[in-house]
């Protein structure tokens, strides 16, 4: 029996973008190139996933996007914001994640998205200054541009249904303010300008106000805070955050649930990086690294859950570096050395060197977030979409809970999400039927 009725996908989707850097032209780009069978869609599980259905015996493993109504690539339609005027073409060239002459495939479609001007304050991202910035009486004036601007693109275009997400630069680092704790608050505090509200929640208020869900894929708060939790339980929309989980972080949530599978013991951690693009620019500013920081280092925190097993992790150095490293462009370099310890204390070192490409890796998953908060809204689903923490480095969640950062602990949970979702039976493993 079906657990909840999920509309079809009919008609087109708009994916909005804050922010035309290196992943959100990556993933426009990715899906032009894919639309002409010119590229594979690789690292995306909406698109090249599958579900297993019933027992180990049945094989039945449909494919991801057979067995949802996701919709298609073909009716996905691009727009978004940005402080510098280039168009989507010229961005993903400055970004040089991409082969020209893949681009040179797809300009026309990609010169067609400009980025409508910006809701931006230097004071939230230090390293950054652009010409194509809306001017407004408030911070609630400019969050009705917004809305006006996403009213626009969903007239011209014939869309049927909107979702958002944030790829903007990481801003400076902060926490909860009293503007934060409820709608009523908040929304006193955008026309009182207050200074707790950077630029990426005047977005976010905007598309949850319309009904729009909202996917953060930056470490700043954004959708993570009370006020938008109740805004998007009063408008039904559903939420995730925050940050991306793709190069470093990804590995280290693959390889310390193995280590603390087996119970290994682990001394120290570091993880250093080098980056040379304009998100490792940005990253580059202390304030901005530090929002950072803090979301790459809760992982192990969470994963090794040193107050169960003091004796293995109690000691744990954990020390995370970024360097802005111009020549290696969106080519990022990370290296982790782990000092473990195992049987009756003896020591042993495991060496990571991860030649990674940032926005190829957050490429996949953007679309995947995009594709999934559209599902979940025509489920009916709202609030924070915790199924969907498999993608991201500080998963939101509901107060009092710990989030879950283990990456197959996660990838379970959204599998029999999805199960859920069309009342397929779910799957625990236990698999006592086959010896039964
Ligand atoms: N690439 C990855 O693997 C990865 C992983 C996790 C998180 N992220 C985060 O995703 C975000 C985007 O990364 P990127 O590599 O594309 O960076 P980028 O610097 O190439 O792109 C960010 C873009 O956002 C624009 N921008 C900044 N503030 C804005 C605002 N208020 N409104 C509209 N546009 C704004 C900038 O002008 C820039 O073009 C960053 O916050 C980054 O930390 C990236």
């Amino acid at each position: 029996m079906k657990t909840v009725e999920i509309a079809p996908a009919t008609g087109k989707l708009g994916i909005l973008l804050v922010g035309l850097g290196a992943v959100s032209t990556t993933v426009i780009a990715g899906v032009f190139a894919v639309r002409k069978g010119l590229s594979k869609p690789i690292g995306s599980l909406s698109q090249m996933g599958t579900l297993r259905l019933g027992k180990r015996t049945d094989n039945r493993s449909p494919r991801i996007a057979d067995l949802l109504p996701l919709a298609g690539l073909d009716d996905v339609v691009f727009g978004g914001w940005d402080l510098f005027e280039d168009n989507c073409y010229e961005a993903a060239k400055t970004a040089g994640v991409l082969d020209a002459g893949l681009l040179e495939q797809i300009r026309p479609e990609l010169e067609a998205i400009k980025p409508w001007p910006a809701v931006f304050d230097r004071q939230y991202v230090k390293r950054l200054d652009g010409p194509n910035v809306k001017k407004g009486a408030n911070k609630k004036d400019l969050a009705d541009q917004v809305v006006a601007d996403i009213r626009t693109f969903k007239a011209d275009h014939k869309l049927d249904r909107l979702v958002m997400v944030w790829c903007g630069s990481t801003e400076i680092f902060m926490g909860e303010s009293p503007a934060h704790q409820s709608l009523a608050a908040f929304e006193a505090g955008l026309l009182a300008n207050d200074v707790t509200i950077p630029s990426s929640m005047i977005y976010t208020y905007a598309a949850l106000k319309e009904g729009i869900p909202f996917a953060n894929g930056a470490p700043n708060l954004s959708c993570d805070i009370p006020a938008m939790v109740e805004l998007a339980a009063l408008t039904k929309t559903p939420i995730i955050g925050k940050d991306l989980k793709t190069g470093q972080t990804l590995i280290k949530t693959i390889i310390a649930p193995g280590l603390k599978a087996r119970l290994l013991g682990v001394e120290g951690w570091y993880s250093t990086n080098i980056l040379g693009n304009r998100d490792g620019e940005v990253l580059d500013d202390p304030e901005s690294f530090k929002t950072k920081e803090e979301s790459k280092k809760s992982v192990l925190d969470y994963i090794f859950q040193a107050h169960l097993y003091p004796d293995l992790y109690k000691e744990i150095h954990h020390v995370v570096r970024i360097n802005y490293y111009p020549p290696r462009g969106d080519n990022k370099e990370g290296w982790d050395n782990v000092d473990l310890v195992g049987w009756l204390g003896y020591k042993m070192q495991l060496k990571i060197n991860f030649l990674c490409r940032d926005s190829i890796l957050a490429a996949p998953i953007v679309l995947d977030v995009a594709l999934f908060l559209d599902l979940a809204k025509r489920a009916g689903l709202s609030g924070i979409q915790e199924w969907l923490s498999f993608y991201f480095k500080s998963p939101q969640h509901a107060k009092g809970l710990y989030p879950e950062h283990d990456l197959f602990i996660q990838l379970m949970k959204l599998k029999n999400t999805m199960r859920w979702m069309i009342g397929e039976e779910l799957i625990t493993h236990l698999g006592r039927e086959y010896y039964d």
